[in-house]
């Protein structure tokens, strides 16, 4: 029996490996040549964002040996059991992943969601991973789609004018924040500040950063210290309110662009307007919460929030309490981010509690269906072939099988980018671009 289950699961491995490998193969060839008879297919594929009609029952998949297949969901309306209510699902949204914020967890339950529903995403082009971050997305930046878009998640810096143009009018915008203070010393390490601004070994990094602020920012954002920066451009500061200009605040980056730092009513006012077009913002120190305020606001399934942890950094100083002398000076630097976390902090206790009492009910619930999905799905050689979750107040009942646990691990942006390369005849060009760097 357990030789079975394990010979089982070693071709599960190997058609999967398989399947990326063909995969890659592919992005490769149609990298290299044109393949101009995709370009009438699209009109098979069906649209499930709601704004286009589609009574028809296409098969998109006839010619595509999805790695995920019997994952995917092809309804074209689905109703979730929310708050022991049926709702309809709401497959339109914009995640803006803010900077070392869970938001690499976050963006992998964005891309499974639409994955499996076949959705139109905004992909980056080329190998890129940013849709341009930290500048303002252009179509420079993404590549045109023949279909209109759904869903947009990787990295991109929030403007409304251009999400507006882009995304369609029943779009949700959500993103993530976490605590100022938590956020600097995850990115610090993340983008290697310490080494980068050339800072002697120290007992306490933190500490020796922020009391020497402008001497190391200096060394960070000079053109010398480019080639070491990778992805990040000359004069943009990875430790300075970072959130915000993720957000799209304009504080003076790139050079010529609005500085509202030191103007508290324009900042005020950005937060409002952020607080109106943004149907949830999550606060990372309350994640499972966040997740759950996410699948009744979306009206999504327990199944689609479920996720399984990755890129969490481990750094020696992560888990100490700020210093009150480091954070004094961090929130003077900062400060804008400070702002920002305290309002969305503030906005997202508001609607937990229009939520109702069930709500701390459903989120235990949650942790107690997200711990039983983690251990099996860590543990696929021995565990059974699947495993049923059975229904509650707050969700239908689903199956876990080790597809479904393998999709929880891979990077589907690969996959996204392949399917629409296939779909569209999309072949990366050169886009002649000379301005700043724009590189990742
Ligand atoms: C949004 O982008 C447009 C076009 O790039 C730009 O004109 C506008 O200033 C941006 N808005 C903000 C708040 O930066
Ligand atoms: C710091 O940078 C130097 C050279 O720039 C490199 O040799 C070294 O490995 C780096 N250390 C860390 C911890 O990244
Ligand atoms: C924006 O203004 C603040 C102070 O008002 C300053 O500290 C910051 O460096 C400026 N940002 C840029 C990118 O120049
Ligand atoms: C706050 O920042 C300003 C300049 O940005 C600086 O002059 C001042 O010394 C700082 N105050 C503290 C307490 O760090
Ligand atoms: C967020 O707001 C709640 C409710 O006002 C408060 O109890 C909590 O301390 C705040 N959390 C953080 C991390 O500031």
């Amino acid at each position: 029996m357990r030789i079975h289950l394990l010979k089982r699961n070693i071709k599960l491995v190997i058609l999967v490996a398989a399947i990326f490998v063909t995969m890659c193969y592919l992005a490769g060839i149609y990298g290299l040549k044109p393949q101009n008879s995709q370009l009438s297919d699209y009109e098979l594929v069906p649209m499930y964002g709601g704004h286009r009609e589609n009574n028809e029952k296409p098969s998109p998949f006839d010619d595509y040996d999805d790695p995920f297949s019997s994952s995917l969901i092809t309804d074209l309306k689905v109703y979730n059991k929310v708050k022991g209510n049926k709702c309809l699902e709401q497959r339109d949204f914009v995640f803006i992943k803010t900077m070392k914020c869970a938001t690499q967890t976050m963006v992998q339950i964005f891309r499974r969601y639409g994955y499996r529903r076949h959705l139109n995403f905004v992909l980056p082009r080329g190998g890129n991973i940013y849709l341009g971050w930290p500048y303002i997305p252009e179509l420079q930046d993404y590549r045109p789609s023949k279909r209109p878009f759904n869903a947009l998640a990787e990295h991109s810096v929030y403007n409304e004018t251009v999400m507006k143009s882009i995304m369609p009018k029943t779009t949700h915008y959500v993103t993530i924040i976490r605590k100022p203070f938590s956020q600097f010393k995850s990115s610090f390490h993340y983008f290697n500040v310490a080494n980068i601004s050339r800072m002697k070994t120290t007992k306490d990094d933190i500490s020796e950063y922020l009391h020497h602020l402008d001497m190391y920012e200096t060394f960070y954002k000079t053109p010398a210290a480019s080639a070491t920066r990778y992805c990040i451009p000359d004069e943009f500061s990875v430790t300075k309110n970072l959130l915000s200009h993720c957000l799209g605040m304009p504080l003076g980056f790139p050079a010529g662009r609005e500085n509202i730092t030191s103007q508290s009513g324009k900042v005020a006012e950005y937060i409002e307007m952020l607080d109106r077009n943004f149907m949830l913002v999550m606060i990372m120190e309350y994640f499972h919460e966040s997740l759950v305020l996410l699948k009744r606001l979306m009206c999504w399934s327990m199944e689609d929030i479920m996720y399984h942890t990755v890129n969490v950094g481990q750094y020696s100083y992560k888990d100490k309490t700020p210093d009150p002398e480091n954070l004094k000076i961090y929130k003077n630097w900062s400060g804008v981010d400070f702002l920002l976390y305290d309002h969305f902090n503030q906005s997202f206790w508001k609607k937990v509690k229009h939520q109702g009492d069930d709500f701390f009910d459903e989120v235990k619930t949650f942790n107690d269906i997200h711990t039983r999905v983690s251990k099996y799905c860590s543990n696929l050689e021995e565990g059974e072939n699947s495993m049923t979750i059975l229904a509650t107040a707050f969700s239908d009942h689903f199956v876990v099988t080790k597809e479904y646990c393998v999709m929880l691990g891979v990077d589907l942006l690969t996959f996204l980018k392949t399917r629409m390369e296939r779909e569209e005849g999309w072949v990366n060009q050169d886009t002649g671009n000379k301005g700043p760097k724009r590189g990742c």
